[in-house]
């Protein structure tokens, strides 16, 4: 009798568990701040990061990503009790139905910006084509169900900017007309991209601010601006996050069921930046990894070209001329994920997460 009812209680426990019951899933868009590989599956030679140091910290070898350790996106699927998300080029068996990773280095919004690289149609043309592959998996009805759970995690729209400045090196600043004529193509593409999501049945978006792109050492090193931040990019990217800000607004108004969660991730690289001690970070100007001024010639890991490489990743904010330190990416990601309504808001994603 007693083994019996033993038996019993632990399957009752195994199926009312709640680290047994389905988590929602976590679909994940946007460049090379959230690319975990996908790049290195595109098929272009070169492109991702696949050569030491990358990797080095925490994976121990190099992993695709463009950081010593881990993404954000690899923090927030651990805090939701997901695995790593397998990218969706990765070749072989893929389960959907824990999530996926789209994002791709290099990625833009506009889609003649950077035609090499998987841009953001591309990425939810890839989405579609997967939502049909869930239901195979799954069945239409649970495929449905997961789907309305998950969260869409979205950083995108910086290399945009960064191009536009690129291709103006020489006539800054640019005209407000200007400005305002590339805001409204990205924002309005965007648009297009998170109703196809939200006409797939997702309802839960969550999204990242552009950083302060004119703090990037690759950015100084372009400009060949000697200061903290440069000018220019910093206003594109607070006028972006402005207008980004009120369009998410207007979509939870305009679309039934539609959450959200805006990290405010320009503040938080921002106050780094500015205060790097006070966060723990020796150096929050130069890269770890890299060479030229602030080691902004984006260098690192290009076999045919000289660079150095710092040995303690963990004193720096920046590891290459544009991504973060794992270490960075860590304390992001814990704002994103608990952090109060003055980082992260309407949603944290802690509780984005968790709404229905
Ligand atoms: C989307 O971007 C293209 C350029 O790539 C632009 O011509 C078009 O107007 C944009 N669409 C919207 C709705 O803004």
């Amino acid at each position: 009798m007693f083994p019996t009812l033993l038996i019993f209680t632990t399957l009752l426990f195994l199926s009312l568990s709640p680290s047994n019951a389905q988590k929602p899933p976590l679909y994940v868009f946007g460049d090379s701040l959230y690319d975990d590989g996908m790049t290195l599956y595109n098929g272009v030679k070169g492109a991702g990061a696949e050569y030491w140091p990358y990797g080095e910290t925490y994976f121990k070898k190099p992993s695709g990503r463009y950081s010593d350790g881990r993404l954000i996106p690899d923090f927030i699927a651990q805090f939701a009790g997901l695995p790593f998300l397998q990218p969706y080029l990765l070749p072989g068996l893929k389960d959907y139905t824990k999530g996926i990773n789209f994002a791709s280095a290099g990625a833009c919004v506009l889609v003649e910006t950077r035609p090499q690289t998987i841009n953001l149609k591309r990425q939810i043309d890839y989405f579609v084509q997967m939502v049909q592959k869930l239901k195979q998996q799954v069945g239409e009805a649970q495929a449905n169900k997961l789907l309305s759970e998950a969260v869409y995690l979205f950083n995108i729209a910086g290399n945009d900017y960064v191009t536009l400045l690129q291709k103006n090196v020489k006539k800054l600043p640019l005209s407000n007309f200007k400005r305002n004529r590339q805001m409204n193509m990205i924002l309005g593409n965007l648009t297009i991209h998170i109703k196809t999501i939200y006409n797939q049945g997702g309802r839960k978006f969550a999204f990242q601010n552009l950083g302060p792109l004119g703090c990037m050492p690759s950015m100084k090193y372009m400009l060949a601006f000697k200061g903290t931040c440069a000018p220019e990019p910093q206003e594109l990217a607070k006028m972006h996050n402005a207008k980004f800000a009120a369009l998410a607004k207007r979509l939870q108004n305009n679309l039934p069921g539609f959450k959200y969660s805006i990290y405010d991730f320009y503040t938080s690289l921002y106050l780094r930046v500015i205060y790097g001690s006070r966060y723990g970070f020796r150096e929050s100007e130069t890269a770890c990894c890299g060479s030229g001024s602030y080691n902004g010639d984006f260098t690192c890991q290009k076999k045919d070209q000289s660079f150095t490489v710092c040995s303690n990743p963990s004193e720096y904010l920046w590891f290459d001329a544009a991504h973060p330190t794992d270490k960075a990416n860590q304390a992001f990601s814990k704002e994103f994920w608990s952090g109060g309504s003055n980082l992260v808001a309407p949603y944290n994603l802690q509780n984005l997460f968790a709404a229905n």
